[in-house]
């Protein structure tokens, strides 16, 4: 019995810290990257020819961030059915504080 409870202790510390999530890097490079850029600051060709701007050229707040990401703006379409609550929070923080 004392084994066994180890053993789970153990088993669930070597999960990873965001069990089931990804990380907000990685939300980026998938989702984002694709017309802002890698670092969010180089649009690409794609970017470029929908008119995105770098994320860092003016200042926002994580709650615009996340207004633009669930609602859309401009030719950047919303990303609401794509992207969970969680994820959106989660993007708009690593696009705030990370970029
Ligand atoms: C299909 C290309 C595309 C993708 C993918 C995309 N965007 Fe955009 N994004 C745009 C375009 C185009 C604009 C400019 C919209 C406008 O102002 O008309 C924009 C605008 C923005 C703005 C507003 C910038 C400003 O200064 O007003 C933010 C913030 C933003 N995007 C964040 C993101 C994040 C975070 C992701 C990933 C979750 C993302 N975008 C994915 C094309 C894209």
């Amino acid at each position: 019995m004392m084994k066994l409870a180890a053993f789970a202790a153990a088993l669930s510390l070597s999960l990873p810290a965001a069990a089931g999530g990804i990380s907000s890097a990685t939300l980026f490079q998938n989702r984002c990257a694709e017309c802002h850029g890698k670092d969010g600051k180089t649009p690409t060709a794609k970017g470029r020819a929908l008119g995105a701007p770098s994320l860092t050229a003016r200042a926002h707040e994580v709650s615009e961030v996340e207004r633009i990401l669930a609602e859309g703006k401009g030719k950047m379409a919303p990303l609401r059915m794509k992207l969970s609550d969680e994820q959106i929070t989660a993007v708009a923080d690593y696009v705030i504080t990370r970029l």
